[in-house]
C-alpha cells in the first residue's frame, strides 16, 4: 500500500513501525475518522528489553523530541491514509538515514 502509486488501505491490526520507539497501529474501521483509524503509539523500553507504552491515541501523542504524531502524518496526501514514507506529501524528517539506522540497531528487541 504505501509503495503504490495508488495507495490503499492498510487492514485492522496492521503495525507498522520506522523506528523502535513509535509505532501505528490501524484500528476498526470508524474507530477514529480524523487519523483514518490509526492509533501512535510512543514506547520505551526496560533494561530487560520489555516494551512500556509512554503514550497511545490519536491527535495527542508525542516522541521523544515533542513532535505531535499526528501534525506531521496528517500531511500525507490521502491515499496513502497518514503512512508518510519520504515522497507521500509530509515534510522530511530532520534526521537522515545513518540516523534511522541507528535507531533501529539500537532496538533492544533485535539483540
Ligand atoms: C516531525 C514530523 C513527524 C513526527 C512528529 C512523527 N513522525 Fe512518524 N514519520 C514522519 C516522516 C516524514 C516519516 C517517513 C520517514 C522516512 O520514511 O524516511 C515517518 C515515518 C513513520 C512511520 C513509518 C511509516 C511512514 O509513515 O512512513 C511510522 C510508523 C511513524 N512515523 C510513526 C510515528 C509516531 C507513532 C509518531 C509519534 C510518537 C511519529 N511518527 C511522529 C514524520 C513524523
Amino acid at each position: 500500500m504505501a509503495n503504490a502509486p495508488e495507495g490503499g488501505a492498510c487492514p485492522p491490526g496492521t503495525v507498522i513501525q520506522l523506528v523502535p520507539a513509535e509505532a501505528m497501529v490501524e484500528r476498526r474501521p470508524g474507530w477514529s475518522p480524523a487519523t483514518n483509524d490509526w492509533e501512535f503509539f510512543f514506547l520505551r523500553f526496560a533494561a530487560d528489553g520489555e516494551v512500556i507504552i509512554e503514550d497511545r491515541g490519536t491527535d495527542d501523542v508525542v516522541n521523544q523530541f515533542g513532535g505531535n504524531c499526528l501534525d506531521c502524518h496528517a500531511l500525507a496526501e490521502p491515499r496513502w491514509g497518514f503512512v508518510c514514507e519520504q515522497d507521500h506529501g509530509c515534510d522530511p524528517l530532520p534526521i537522515g538515514e545513518d540516523v534511522i539506522r541507528n535507531f533501529q540497531n539500537a532496538d533492544p528487541r533485535c539483540d
